[in-house]
């Protein structure tokens, strides 16, 4: 079989490379001459993806940065970005410009699968016209399907292979395409009745999180009012077997997905005159987390008779989560930016961000932590001596309770009662 994908990044290169894997031809299309020059020289631009295991396949994959190969491929997936515009709506320009392109190549025959996150209708109402626009017919000569990547990265325990995959045709006969393609890859394929079922439900696991995440930074907000250790709050309520789920505190949500894809819903929901309450707060709790922490980093100096003015801090982890170099909504970044117009001096070590271009800072060494005002933990990385890093620290501010899962620092003391 033959593979086409489209969109080379977090979702599409571990998916060109699973199919390769599992002995398939793939060919993997992006508009960046970049990622295609890296594909073509065996290099990973994806840190689940290293770069031997591509190596690995590379005769199986031909990359290029235009569309007529496509005609080649048995099935097709599309995994390009759905970013919101400036004014938070969905922007489909990606998916547009990529479904327009295929229209010029698609094949009868041929199985075309969504994989980007997106609001329930987009598959049906946005990109089969482009499809259909020579012609053929979906259901009467190609297939069409949504299908949502569910891939966290960093994650080993659950990978493409053991992580069920929701598929929704438009018809029958696409659905069963899709299972059989994807059987290949996944060891349980989970059919639903139509493409609005799958969007939905990754919508759905993306707003459990979003909304889950929102509720225990609120209360992290209030348990330090309060005088209260959130850590170990959650700690007790996990003993609970039944009925609790775990969210750990934080600095916000980052990333692609959380801080974007809810949004697309709530969009959506207008046109049905409702409007998304949850997914509206929790996003507004979730944005407002890197402002509290700033103004956390703004006591423990205070605690130290200093002030944010002229001081020199240190963040730990720019990316958005622990284990990747993804810094996109990275509430890290929002950090760096309030402190820095407070008057702080800013800098910051990430093993996996060499250099934050736009702000002008390059990740510096670990080797001078006492010589900063305040170190702010607020992504924490494999790999790294957290507990050299307590020890040497003057002040240090933990946003994700790492030194306390180490047994090292007290529950916040300086915290208790300044309400
Ligand atoms: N990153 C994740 O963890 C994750 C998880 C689940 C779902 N998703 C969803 O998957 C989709 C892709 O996300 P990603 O993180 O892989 O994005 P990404 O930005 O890492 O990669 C997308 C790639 O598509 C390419 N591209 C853009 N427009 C194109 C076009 N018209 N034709 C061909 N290539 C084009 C870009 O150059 C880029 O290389 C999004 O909808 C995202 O919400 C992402």
């Amino acid at each position: 079989m033959t593979v086409g994908v489209i969109g080379l990044g977090y979702v599409g290169l571990p998916l060109a490379v699973a199919f390769a894997e599992a002995g398939e031809d793939v060919i993997a299309v992006d508009l960046d001459e970049r990622k295609i020059a890296a594909i073509d020289a065996g290099t990973s631009y994806i840190e689940d993806i290293a770069s031997e295991r591509l190596q690995a396949v590379l005769p199986r994959i031909e990359a290029w940065t235009h569309f007529a190969p496509l005609a080649r491929a048995d099935a097709i997936f599309i995994c390009v970005p759905t970013p919101l515009t400036p004014n938070r709506e969905p922007d489909l320009e990606p998916l547009v410009g990529a479904g327009r392109a295929l229209g010029h190549v698609v094949q009868r025959g041929q199985l075309v699968v969504l994989e980007s996150t997106t609001y329930p209708g987009t598959t049906r109402e946005r990109l089969l016209p482009l499809l259909e626009r020579r012609g053929l017919k979906v259901g009467d000569g190609i297939n069409l399907a949504f299908s949502p990547e569910r891939v966290d990265p960093g994650r080993t325990d659950f990978t493409m292979r053991n992580t069920p995959k929701v598929v929704g045709g438009v018809t029958e006969e696409c659905t069963r395409r899709a299972v059989e393609v994807y059987s290949r890859i996944c060891d349980c394929v989970v059919p639903v009745s139509g493409p609005e079922v799958a969007e939905m439900t990754k919508l759905l696991e993306n707003i459990f999180r979003s909304v889950n995440i929102a509720l225990v930074n609120e209360l992290s907000m209030l348990s330090d009012r309060m005088g209260v250790d959130i850590w170990e709050v959650v700690d007790a309520a996990s003993t609970k077997p039944y009925g609790f789920m775990r969210f750990e505190p934080g600095p916000g949500m980052g990333g692609h997905c959380l801080p974007v894809d809810p949004f697309y819903l709530t969009w959506r929901a207008r046109e049905f005159h409702m409007s998304t309450e949850f997914i509206e707060l929790a996003g507004k709790v979730n944005q407002q987390m890197p402002y509290y922490c700033a103004e956390r980093v703004e006591r423990a100096l205070n605690d130290a008779r200093k002030s944010v003015n002229a001081s020199r801090i240190l963040i730990l982890g720019a990316s958005y989560k622990g284990g990747v170099g993804d810094i996109r909504e990275s509430p890290a970044l929002r950090i760096m930016e309030v402190l820095k117009g407070r008057g702080a001096i800013i800098s910051y070590n990430d093993p996996y961000v060499p250099e934050l271009a736009e702000i002008d800072l390059r990740s510096v060494p670990l080797d001078d932590i006492a010589g900063y005002d305040a170190v702010v933990l607020v992504t924490a990385h494999p790999g790294i001596d957290y507990a050299a890093v307590h020890a040497q620290a003057t002040t240090l501010v933990d946003l994700r309770g790492v030194t306390r899962k180490l047994g090292l620092s007290e529950p916040q003391p300086e915290l208790a009662g300044t309400a």
